[in-house]
Protein backbone atom coordinates (compact mmCIF):
# COMPACT_ATOMS: atom_id res chain seq x y z
CA UNK A 1 0.00 0.00 0.00
CA UNK A 2 1.53 3.61 -0.63
CA UNK A 3 2.27 5.24 1.80
CA UNK A 4 0.23 8.37 2.82
CA UNK A 5 2.23 11.88 1.50
CA UNK A 6 2.01 13.61 4.89
CA UNK A 7 4.14 10.24 6.67
CA UNK A 8 6.95 10.14 3.32
CA UNK A 9 9.10 12.60 5.11
CA UNK A 10 9.96 13.90 8.67
CA UNK A 11 10.02 17.72 7.75
CA UNK A 12 12.24 18.24 11.09
CA UNK A 13 14.95 15.46 9.73
CA UNK A 14 14.46 16.11 6.03
CA UNK A 15 16.01 18.85 4.24
CA UNK A 16 13.63 21.38 2.77
CA UNK A 17 13.21 20.22 -0.32
CA UNK A 18 12.23 23.89 -1.65
CA UNK A 19 15.36 25.41 0.24
CA UNK A 20 13.67 28.57 0.95
CA UNK A 21 10.10 27.53 2.35
CA UNK A 22 10.33 27.28 6.62
CA UNK A 23 7.43 25.82 8.45
CA UNK A 24 7.65 27.44 11.68
CA UNK A 25 5.18 28.25 14.79
CA UNK A 26 2.92 31.67 14.32
CA UNK A 27 4.15 34.85 15.95
CA UNK A 28 1.66 37.73 17.04
CA UNK A 29 3.69 39.75 13.70
CA UNK A 30 2.65 37.04 11.05
CA UNK A 31 -1.17 37.91 12.19
CA UNK A 32 -1.82 40.71 9.30
CA UNK A 33 -0.65 38.28 6.85
CA UNK A 34 -2.54 35.39 7.70
CA UNK A 35 -5.53 37.72 8.27
CA UNK A 36 -4.90 38.99 4.70
CA UNK A 37 -4.67 35.04 3.12
CA UNK A 38 -7.71 34.23 4.75
CA UNK A 39 -9.33 37.64 3.56
CA UNK A 40 -8.31 36.41 0.04
CA UNK A 41 -9.68 32.90 0.14
CA UNK A 42 -12.75 33.53 1.94
CA UNK A 43 -13.68 36.54 1.26
CA UNK A 44 -14.11 37.99 4.56
CA UNK A 45 -11.99 39.94 6.90
CA UNK A 46 -12.25 38.73 10.71
CA UNK A 47 -9.83 40.45 11.96
CA UNK A 48 -11.51 40.04 16.02
CA UNK A 49 -11.72 36.25 14.97
CA UNK A 50 -7.98 35.82 14.00
CA UNK A 51 -6.66 37.42 16.85
CA UNK A 52 -8.67 35.37 18.94
CA UNK A 53 -7.25 32.06 17.34
CA UNK A 54 -4.26 33.36 17.99
CA UNK A 55 -4.54 33.31 21.77
CA UNK A 56 -5.85 30.17 21.99
CA UNK A 57 -3.54 28.02 19.38
CA UNK A 58 -0.33 30.56 18.95
CA UNK A 59 3.23 29.54 20.74
CA UNK A 60 1.92 31.39 23.99
CA UNK A 61 -1.64 29.15 24.22
CA UNK A 62 -1.31 26.74 27.50
CA UNK A 63 -3.28 23.52 25.37
CA UNK A 64 -1.04 21.15 24.85
CA UNK A 65 -1.15 19.97 21.07
CA UNK A 66 -2.35 22.88 19.93
CA UNK A 67 -0.65 24.28 16.70
CA UNK A 68 -0.83 26.75 14.48
CA UNK A 69 1.93 26.81 11.98
CA UNK A 70 3.08 29.53 9.20
CA UNK A 71 5.07 28.73 5.87
CA UNK A 72 7.54 31.25 5.06
CA UNK A 73 9.29 31.91 1.73
CA UNK A 74 12.02 34.54 1.45
CA UNK A 75 10.46 36.69 4.20
CA UNK A 76 7.20 36.53 3.68
CA UNK A 77 4.18 34.46 5.34
CA UNK A 78 2.33 32.22 2.05
CA UNK A 79 0.13 29.67 4.20
CA UNK A 80 -0.91 28.49 7.51
CA UNK A 81 -2.16 25.73 9.49
CA UNK A 82 -4.48 24.92 12.95
CA UNK A 83 -4.91 22.03 14.70
CA UNK A 84 -5.16 20.67 18.19
CA UNK A 85 -4.93 17.04 19.69
CA UNK A 86 -8.16 16.85 21.07
CA UNK A 87 -9.23 13.98 23.91
CA UNK A 88 -12.42 11.75 23.95
CA UNK A 89 -14.57 14.28 21.77
CA UNK A 90 -17.32 12.23 20.01
CA UNK A 91 -16.00 9.32 22.67
CA UNK A 92 -12.87 9.17 20.31
CA UNK A 93 -9.18 8.33 21.70
CA UNK A 94 -7.22 11.24 21.39
CA UNK A 95 -6.42 12.22 17.84
CA UNK A 96 -5.10 15.21 16.17
CA UNK A 97 -7.78 17.65 14.23
CA UNK A 98 -6.69 20.38 11.45
CA UNK A 99 -9.15 23.03 11.37
CA UNK A 100 -7.93 25.27 8.95
CA UNK A 101 -5.45 25.48 6.26
CA UNK A 102 -4.72 28.05 3.81
CA UNK A 103 -1.99 28.61 0.85
CA UNK A 104 -2.21 32.19 -0.95
CA UNK A 105 -3.44 31.70 -4.35
CA UNK A 106 -0.18 32.56 -6.26
CA UNK A 107 1.69 29.93 -4.00
CA UNK A 108 -0.20 27.09 -4.68
CA UNK A 109 0.81 23.88 -6.18
CA UNK A 110 4.60 24.04 -5.32
CA UNK A 111 4.09 22.12 -2.24
CA UNK A 112 3.57 24.14 0.39
CA UNK A 113 0.19 22.61 1.36
CA UNK A 114 1.93 19.39 1.72
CA UNK A 115 4.70 20.55 3.62
CA UNK A 116 2.70 22.55 6.35
CA UNK A 117 0.40 19.36 6.81
CA UNK A 118 3.20 17.36 7.20
CA UNK A 119 4.66 19.48 10.06
CA UNK A 120 1.72 19.88 12.00
CA UNK A 121 1.29 15.38 11.73
CA UNK A 122 4.81 15.51 13.22
CA UNK A 123 3.54 17.74 15.65
CA UNK A 124 0.66 14.86 16.35
CA UNK A 125 3.00 12.60 16.46
CA UNK A 126 5.21 13.60 19.12
CA UNK A 127 1.98 14.42 21.28
CA UNK A 128 1.42 10.69 21.15
CA UNK A 129 -1.45 10.43 18.58
CA UNK A 130 -1.70 8.10 15.95
CA UNK A 131 -5.02 9.84 13.81
CA UNK A 132 -5.86 12.95 12.02
CA UNK A 133 -9.06 14.03 11.10
CA UNK A 134 -10.54 17.11 9.39
CA UNK A 135 -14.28 18.43 8.22
CA UNK A 136 -14.50 19.82 5.11
CA UNK A 137 -17.50 21.29 2.80
CA UNK A 138 -19.08 18.90 0.95
CA UNK A 139 -18.47 21.26 -2.14
CA UNK A 140 -15.37 22.76 -1.61
CA UNK A 141 -13.46 19.78 -4.25
CA UNK A 142 -10.34 22.03 -3.82
CA UNK A 143 -9.53 21.19 -0.31
CA UNK A 144 -10.75 17.76 -0.87
CA UNK A 145 -8.28 17.03 -3.78
CA UNK A 146 -5.69 18.45 -1.25
CA UNK A 147 -6.51 16.32 1.91
CA UNK A 148 -7.58 13.06 -0.52
CA UNK A 149 -3.78 13.34 -1.98
CA UNK A 150 -2.52 13.52 0.86
CA UNK A 151 -3.81 9.99 2.19
CA UNK A 152 -7.01 11.04 4.34
CA UNK A 153 -10.21 9.42 3.45
CA UNK A 154 -13.58 9.19 4.59
CA UNK A 155 -13.67 8.14 8.28
CA UNK A 156 -16.50 6.96 10.95
CA UNK A 157 -17.72 9.82 11.99
CA UNK A 158 -20.33 11.80 10.12
CA UNK A 159 -21.44 15.53 10.79
CA UNK A 160 -24.79 16.27 11.39
CA UNK A 161 -26.81 19.72 11.56
CA UNK A 162 -30.32 21.55 12.03
CA UNK A 163 -31.06 25.01 12.03
CA UNK A 164 -32.88 26.50 15.13
CA UNK A 165 -35.94 28.34 15.00
CA UNK A 166 -36.15 31.97 16.27
C1 LIG B 1 -5.82 23.16 -0.51
C2 LIG B 1 -4.52 23.98 -0.43
C3 LIG B 1 -4.15 24.18 1.04
C4 LIG B 1 -3.42 23.19 -1.15
O1 LIG B 1 -2.20 23.91 -0.99
P1 LIG B 1 -1.00 23.70 -2.03
O2 LIG B 1 0.20 24.35 -1.45
O3 LIG B 1 -1.42 24.17 -3.38
O4 LIG B 1 -0.87 22.12 -2.03
P2 LIG B 1 0.31 21.22 -2.63
O5 LIG B 1 1.08 22.00 -3.65
O6 LIG B 1 1.07 20.65 -1.50
O7 LIG B 1 -0.54 20.10 -3.37
C5 LIG B 1 -0.57 18.77 -2.91
C6 LIG B 1 -1.57 18.00 -3.73
O8 LIG B 1 -2.90 18.48 -3.51
C7 LIG B 1 -3.68 18.28 -4.70
N1 LIG B 1 -4.11 19.58 -5.20
C8 LIG B 1 -3.68 20.79 -4.77
N2 LIG B 1 -4.31 21.76 -5.47
C9 LIG B 1 -5.12 21.15 -6.36
C10 LIG B 1 -6.02 21.60 -7.37
N3 LIG B 1 -6.19 22.94 -7.61
N4 LIG B 1 -6.71 20.70 -8.07
C11 LIG B 1 -6.55 19.38 -7.86
N5 LIG B 1 -5.70 18.86 -6.93
C12 LIG B 1 -5.01 19.74 -6.18
C13 LIG B 1 -2.75 17.65 -5.74
O9 LIG B 1 -2.90 16.23 -5.65
C14 LIG B 1 -1.38 18.07 -5.21
O10 LIG B 1 -0.36 17.14 -5.58
P3 LIG B 1 0.38 17.29 -7.00
O11 LIG B 1 0.84 18.73 -7.08
O12 LIG B 1 1.48 16.30 -6.91
O13 LIG B 1 -0.66 16.98 -8.04
C15 LIG B 1 -4.69 25.35 -1.13
O14 LIG B 1 -5.17 25.14 -2.44
C16 LIG B 1 -5.66 26.27 -0.41
O15 LIG B 1 -5.27 27.00 0.49
N6 LIG B 1 -6.92 26.22 -0.81
C17 LIG B 1 -7.97 26.94 -0.10
C18 LIG B 1 -8.22 26.17 1.16
C19 LIG B 1 -9.54 26.43 1.78
O16 LIG B 1 -10.59 26.40 1.12
N7 LIG B 1 -9.48 26.69 3.07
C20 LIG B 1 -10.69 26.93 3.82
C21 LIG B 1 -11.12 25.69 4.58
S1 LIG B 1 -9.95 25.13 5.79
Amino acid sequence: MARRKAERADPDAAEPPRGALTIRPVRRGDLDAVITIDTQVTGLEKRDYWRSVYRRYGASASGAGAQFLVAEAAGEVVGFIIGEVRDWEFGAPPCGWVFAIDVRPEARLTGIGTRLLQSICADFRRAGVRKVRTMLASDNTLILSFFRSQGMMAGRFIPLEMDLEG
